[in-house]
């Protein structure tokens, strides 16, 4: 029985069987250690959704959550897409139901619609472009300064661009649960007891935990700006699931999760991240389900968007 085994046998199960069904394991830097370990390639939303675009295999195993298994099969519509547990949600994606964006679009007729990649596939067919938090910044000023734009869904992320664009876009008011749980005190006391260290936050964080920030980026803007500074000790406000790279990359130096508010816990993960297992990731490879599967109809309309996004990040190279 698949309980009886241990996690050493688990990965090798699971790379026995990758090469088996020629099969590439993606994960998000949000997923547990293990998963991130034996992954083919980790990344953040937009890597991830390179990656998904330019791979040859045939069956692409996506360690994340539901909207990022959706663009890849969105990309890659003749390879075999899974995801170790379909339940593995987003609770932004979550805060944008495609009806009621829809609703939000028509008030605003003559408005062009940027969407977070953090959306479902039906709100993907509602856009213009999908950006993520490595681009969205570039993206939007690849936009005349008087276009008329709706940004969704979360509403941090879109205050951040607006203040760095000096932009005026109508926002939907959507939000992480994750990173809007931060707690403001508790980061200061952090930053009392360890005032050589450095505050890093992801834009989806509220902005008061923003305004005290030394550095904002996205996922793996945060891992390259810890790896490349001198700075030895940094305070990370993202999901906690990232610090295991940026350790793994920088021995000689300390990360301290930021917590939460409601919470005794030190650091903050993401529960539908962590959903995935390494033993649901064996079940799944071993079964080839759950699998993702989207209307014909819906990805075409879907692909556009989260096409042009790609085109405009070669384009800039990002
Ligand atoms: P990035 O991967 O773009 O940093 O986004 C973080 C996130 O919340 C993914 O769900
Ligand atoms: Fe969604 Fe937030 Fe979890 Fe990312 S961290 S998957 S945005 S709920």
């Amino acid at each position: 029985m698949i309980d009886k085994i241990n996690d050493t046998c688990l990965v090798e199960l699971i790379k026995e069987l990758r090469e088996e069904k020629d099969a590439i394991i993606l994960s998000h830097y949000y997923q547990d250690d293990a998963i991130q370990d034996i992954a083919d390639f980790v990344g953040d939303s937009l890597a991830l959704a390179q990656w998904a675009a330019k791979t040859d295999a045939k069956v692409i195993v996506l360690c994340g959550v539901h909207f990022m298994g959706e663009t890849a099969k969105i990309l890659s519509p003749g390879k075999r897409v899974l995801v170790p547990d379909i339940d593995a949600g987003c609770s932004l994606a979550d805060s944008c139901p495609a009806e009621e964006f829809e609703r939000f679009i028509e008030m605003h007729p003559d408005h062009t619609v940027i969407s977070y990649v953090n959306t479902t596939a039906a709100v993907k067919t509602l856009t213009d472009v999908v950006v993520t938090s490595t681009n969205a910044r570039q993206i939007v000023e690849s936009f005349p300064a008087d276009e008329k734009i709706i940004f969704g869904p979360d509403e941090n992320l879109g205050n951040y661009i607006n203040s760095l664009t000096g932009r005026d876009m109508v926002l939907w008011r959507g939000a992480c649960h994750v990173h809007e749980q931060f707690s403001l005190e508790k980061i200061l006391d952090l930053r009392r007891k360890h005032p050589d260290a450095i505050i890093l936050a992801h834009p989806e964080c509220k902005s008061v935990i923003l305004k005290i920030a030394d550095f904002i980026g996205s996922t793996s803007a945060l891992l390259k700006f810890a790896t490349e500074s001198l700075e030895r000790k940094f305070i990370v406000a993202t999901e906690s699931g990232i610090l295991h790279k940026m350790r793994e990359l920088n021995l000689d130096k300390e990360f301290i999760p930021a917590p939460p508010a409601d919470s005794t816990c030190a650091c903050n993960e993401c529960s539908f991240m962590k959903l995935n297992t390494l033993e649901k990731l064996y079940y799944c490879l071993r079964d080839e389900s759950p699998e993702i599967l989207i209307s014909e109809e819906i990805r075409l309309k879907a692909e556009k968007p989260i096409r042009r996004m790609l085109e405009i990040s070669e384009r800039l190279g990002l």
